[in-house]
């Protein structure tokens, strides 16, 4: 945790808009080494470093305090329950979590209708505030095949565009949540490293919200 701040950035579909907002915050880095096998590396003014991980491993991190501050959609970060330092939504990686079933399935939610789904404890608390009593099926990915296949009634994921559940023939049943991504910092490293962590935050605040 000495040093400078070390800022995990998601692979996947949110790396380059989180490159974007820090280089339109006048922090950029030298693409080269993003594509190079280089674990770590630090932005050309050498003020932070940074490393790519897994998102799901992001929370993980930032909580131990082996990484100051991360970025992280809300649906990883609810459902981990992470003790992290939340001080900036991004507006990036905005989409829906929802309940969807095949189209013309009937869903009774006072029988035990099973739900496949790799956000287990958020869909809990879901059914659980609405007195549904359902069998959660914890999956890693590919979710829309459950149902498909009988291993599952119902799913609870994510919707972006709605392709993936059109193709599948599923329709959205209802809301869970509204998903975006955020900012994220370490409980004590905004101690130790508060004025640079507070200017990074700062900065990227006036890109996210400049129009506003
Ligand atoms: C996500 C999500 C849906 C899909 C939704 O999957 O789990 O499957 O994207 O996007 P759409 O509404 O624009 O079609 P992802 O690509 O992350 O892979 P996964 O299914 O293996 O989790």
């Amino acid at each position: 945790m000495n040093g400078h701040p070390l800022i995990a950035l998601p692979k996947g579909r949110l790396f380059e808009a989180s490159l974007g907002l820090l280089s339109k915050a006048g922090i950029t880095t030298d693409t080269r080494e993003e594509s190079s096998r280089r674990l770590i590396f630090s932005d050309d003014q050498e003020r932070y470093e940074f490393v790519s991980l897994k998102p799901v491993d992001i929370p993980v991190y930032v909580e131990s305090g082996a990484v100051d501050i991360g970025v992280v959609g809300t649906d990883i970060l609810r459902e981990l329950e992470s003790d992290v330092y939340e001080p900036l939504d991004l507006k990036i990686g905005v989409c829906r979590l929802v309940v969807a079933a095949p189209a013309g399935a009937a869903l009774d939610f006072s029988k035990h209708l099973k739900v496949a789904t790799k956000y287990p404890r958020t869909a809990d608390r879901h059914f659980h505030a609405r007195n549904a009593h359902v069998h959660i099926v914890r999956l890693e990915g590919s979710v829309e095949i459950a149902p498909l296949l009988g291993l599952a009634d119902a799913i609870v994921d994510l919707v972006e565009t709605g392709r993936t559940l059109k193709e599948n023939n599923m329709v959205i049943v209802e809301d869970v949540a509204r998903i975006s991504s955020k900012i994220i910092v370490n409980r004590t490293a905004m101690k130790i490293k508060g004025q640079e962590i507070s200017e990074l935050i700062k900065a990227i605040d006036r890109v996210v919200y400049a129009n506003d």
